[in-house]
């Protein structure tokens, strides 16, 4: 079965929870699009884990796969794979040459175009490493496997600086670590055939990036990445004709988070509701250590994601977080303002959904009705274990 897990908000919904809980061992699971803007955080046996490309599956032994539209981060993709180890993962991973390669060059360009348009980047290069990609001048991980790659450095510095003889082996030193990296590299046919086609994997779960509200086409520009995010991306990037995934799951909080600046409607300015929710939700960014704009739910743009994503499943995470409060907000796909009662009982140990409080199931009921589409994980705690399926 091929699956998408796709954030359907503006990201850190909790899409790397979701994935760690439904990969299973027999598993491959693929990160397709973006690069380390992203963060996603897995908790399990009372340990917090942090990975920016490593595919989420890494913590329950599947295989991994970095292809399609990724961007790798040589620099960023060594470190990550020396914390995994020096935790004892050991990550299965293969990457596709053709992956777009995202060099210091890229950061530093970051940083200084951000001072200037104030979009709020993570700052980790992404941006300007797809505009060389669409420029052609990036440089692919096969240029470097090949050994096609110093006079097309050279020529992508000279683009973008006076070219320092300095910044060249910066940059030369990123480039090499590629091939030091304990990574198998695979072509992009062998993606395709070898590993989502063969039926080797009982599924293959392709883990999103960033939200769909961030994403270049359909989110909210130009406040929003670099790159697509929805799940009619992924066979296009894939190279797989258009019919799939087949399910496709969008993972959302029961409130609205962004990091960055840009449109928020239903963003909550002041007051206790939004101390409430960013200090029991530790809004936090992961990369960026900003702390992320709260707002309530908003079931008009949670629609749009459904639409765009043709999601056939809803996983709601952070439930949790809303006990205490008195009252709920919630904007429907009307553009109408809705009130729900809170709940006071503590819900991080409920095992089912029987178990929820009458309010929160009621709050469940009615995004699921509103946006026609069953909710079927529900998270109520950052653990792994702290998940109901329905
Ligand atoms: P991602 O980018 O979509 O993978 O999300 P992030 O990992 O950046 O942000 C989600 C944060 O919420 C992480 O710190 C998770 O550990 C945490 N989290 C996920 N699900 C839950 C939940 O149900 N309850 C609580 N309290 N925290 C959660
Ligand atoms: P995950 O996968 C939240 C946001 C940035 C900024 C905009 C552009 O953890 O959900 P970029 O560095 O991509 O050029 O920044 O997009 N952004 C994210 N916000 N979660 C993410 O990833 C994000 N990736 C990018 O904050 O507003
Ligand atoms: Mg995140």
């Amino acid at each position: 079965m091929f699956i998408s897990i796709v954030g359907a908000q503006f990201g850190d919904e909790g899409k790397g929870k979701i994935t760690d809980f439904l990969a299973k061992q027999k598993d491959l699971v693929v990160r397709w699009s973006g690069g380390s803007n992203a963060g996603h955080t897995i908790k399990f046996n009372n340990k917090e884990y942090k990975l920016r490309l490593v595919p989420s599956g890494v913590f329950k032994d599947t295989d991994l796969l970095i292809s399609g539209n990724a961007i790798v981060d040589p620099i960023l993709l060594n470190e990550e794979l020396t914390y995994l180890a020096s935790n004892d993962f050991v990550a299965k991973l293969y990457v596709d040459e053709e992956c777009i390669v995202s060099l210091p060059i890229h950061k530093k360009i970051d940083a200084r175009n951000d001072m200037i348009l104030n979009i709020g980047t993570t700052k980790s290069g992404i941006g300007p490493t797809v505009s060389d990609f669409a420029a052609r001048i990036a440089l692919k991980i096969k240029d470097v496997l090949s050994g096609d790659y110093k006079e097309k450095l050279r020529n992508l510095l000279k683009i973008h600086t006076d070219y320092l003889e300095e910044e060249y082996e910066e940059n030369l030193k990123a480039l090499e670590l590629l091939k030091t990296i304990p990574v198998t590299y695979v072509t992009r046919e062998c993606a395709r055939t070898d590993f989502i086609y063969a039926s080797r994997y009982t599924n293959v779960i392709f883990e999103g990036a960033q939200g769909t509200m961030l994403d270049i086409n359909h989110g909210t520009y130009p406040f929003c990445t670099s790159t697509a995010t929805i799940s009619s991306a992924i066979p296009y990037v894939m190279g797989m004709g258009y019919d799939f995934p087949e399910i496709s799951i969008g993972v959302f909080k029961p409130y609205v988070t962004r990091v960055g600046n840009g449109a928020f409607k239903t963003e909550i300015l002041e007051g206790s509701v939004k101390e409430h929710l960013q200090t029991l939700g530790k809004e936090i960014g992961t990369n960026t250590g900003r702390t992320r704009r709260v707002g309530w739910l908003d079931l008009y743009d949670l629609k749009q994601a459904k639409e765009l994503n043709d999601f056939n499943s809803l996983a709601i995470t952070k439930l949790d977080v809303l006990t205490g409060l008195d009252s709920i907000g919630v904007l429907d796909t009307r553009k109408n303002w809705w009130n729900f009662n809170g709940w006071q009982t503590d819900i991080t140990n409920c095992k089912n959904y029987d178990a929820l409080p009458s309010a929160a199931k009621e709050l469940i009921d009615f995004i699921s009705k509103s946006i026609n589409t069953p909710i079927e994980t529900i998270s109520v705690g950052a653990d792994r274990t702290q998940t109901i399926e329905r």
